[in-house]
């Protein structure tokens, strides 16, 4: 059954960040990491913490080929960082533990985008406090452009039919606060009752246009979100975490574990009422059968409610972007081996002084993935976007087949994948690899690699 809930609140759009131009032709941003405050529902507000305006983040964007700079500025009582999920750029940039602002601090991480089109998103990641500081309101999106994806005439205004869909699930206290004492369901983290998208309770949206494109981010803790339409509609899956996929496909479902994005379009009939859903996830895990409370039910996330008169939005062209070609999809050479068991990648917790291995850069490796035990683990790679060759030694379903950064290691199911490093070698700073269950990383689910230059 379907929790219902009434569609109240017009769905908040995150703002586009106003960037300048520096006088290098950077393009620059500045966030403010603060703490505040946020009416989510009658009653108290809710104490919280974000970006800018103390919840969420302003949506950035920035055009392929651009060099950015962002200017973080700490006014947090604790230390964090801001790591920018998906994206290629080198390590010393990238927002791990191993870039953390203190209190008053400050930190301007600057690089060149250097990948097609696509959904990215940031958030912090300190060591050992990834879940509080996301759970709290920690989270943006990064949208990067293409000149080659603007011609294909997908849905492109952004918030009127090109809407960012931020899911994540939140447990309120009795005095509307965040419940950060939730007891560890199942041992995958918080698992909340009530969603939030881009930080609204019980969203509708307005829609004008006869195809909208969601830019669907699963960002929960722990929580998988299967999404689907009501009264069994289709949508049109047109991009996974790393960009657009080789060609559309239609379909009733698309399941993100945290961590993940798709970008879906959704056809409407004037004046009709749909609601995008989030279904009990397929996890092929044993636990959510032992009385588990909460990880399997189902939520209402966002109401589309289409004028009486919609204006004609072109369909998505039969071929989107070329398709990932790293390796031939299908068994092969394994290189590296990823057993996730029991909060641990390899036996092993995250050292923070200890590098698990080194790639060289440039080189193509084939990971084998494999969950081994009965908990949900989804495995995100830092810098890089992966190809997935494919899951329990068959080629991968459609949704599986453009680029990713995060995927589901579904019990009893292996996944090869195929990684590459381009270009930044440092022999200094790693980058993680880790699930992408909040908790689980916390935890030292977690480890670290250098890349490093070929034949060193
Ligand atoms: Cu979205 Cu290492 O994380
Ligand atoms: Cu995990």
């Amino acid at each position: 059954t379907v929790g219902r809930t009434r569609f109240v609140n017009r769905l908040a759009i995150p703002p586009l960040a106003t960037g300048r131009r520096d006088t290098d032709g950077a393009r620059v941003y500045s966030l403010r990491a603060a703490a505040g405050t946020r009416r989510f529902k009658p009653g108290r507000p809710t104490r919280t913490w974000g970006f800018d305006n103390g919840h969420l983040g302003p949506t950035l964007r920035a055009m392929r080929g651009e060099t950015v700079r962002i200017d973080v500025r700490n006014t947090l009582r604790e230390t964090t960082t801001v790591h920018w999920h998906g994206m290629h750029l080198p390590a010393r940039m990238d927002g791990g533990p191993h870039q953390p602002i203190p209190p008053g601090g400050a930190w301007s991480p600057t690089w060149r985008i250097d990948q097609p089109a696509t959904t990215l998103w940031y958030h912090p990641h300190p060591h050992g406090a990834t879940a509080r500081h996301v759970y709290r309101g920690m989270a943006g999106l990064f949208i990067i452009d293409d000149p080659a994806d603007r011609r294909l005439g997908l849905p492109a205004r952004y918030g009127v039919d090109d809407i960012p869909v931020i899911v994540q699930d939140r447990k309120f206290d009795g005095d509307n606060q965040f419940d950060e004492s939730r007891p560890l369901i199942g041992g995958v983290g918080l698992i909340g009752d009530t969603l939030l998208v881009n930080g609204t309770i019980g969203p509708y949206h307005d829609v004008t246009t006869e195809r909208v494109r969601l830019r669907l981010l699963n960002a929960s803790n722990a929580r998988t979100h299967r999404f689907a339409l009501s009264a069994g509609r289709t949508f049109t899956l047109i991009g996974t975490d790393g960009g657009l996929l080789p060609e559309p496909y239609e379909t009733h479902t698309v399941q993100l574990t945290p961590g993940e994005r798709a970008e879906v379009v959704v056809r409407l009939r004037p004046g009709e009422r749909i609601v995008l859903r989030s279904m009990p996830p397929d996890l092929n895990v044993n636990f959510w059968n032992s009385r588990f409370e909460g990880g399997d039910d189902a939520f209402d996330v966002l109401e589309l409610r289409a004028a009486p008169r919609l204006a004609p939005s072109a369909a998505p062209p039969a071929a989107l972007a070329p398709p990932p070609r790293l390796a031939p999809f299908g068994p092969g050479r394994v290189d590296r081996r990823f057993k996730l068991s029991g909060h641990k990648i390899n036996e092993r917790r995250m050292g923070m002084d200890r590098i698990d291995f080194r790639i060289d850069r440039d080189r193509t490796e084939i990971w084998e993935l494999r969950n081994t035990n009965g908990t949900p683990h989804t495995f995100h790679v830092h810098d890089t976007q992966f190809q997935v060759l494919s899951v329990n030694g068959a080629a991968p379903p459609p949704e599986l087949r453009g680029w990713k950064d995060t995927v589901y290691a579904r019990p009893g199911a292996p996944i090869r994948i195929a990684v590459r490093f381009r270009g930044y070698a440092d022999p200094n700073h790693p980058y993680m690899y880790h699930c992408h269950l909040l908790y689980h990383e916390d935890q030292g689910m977690m480890g670290q690699f250098l890349v490093t230059e070929p034949g060193r």
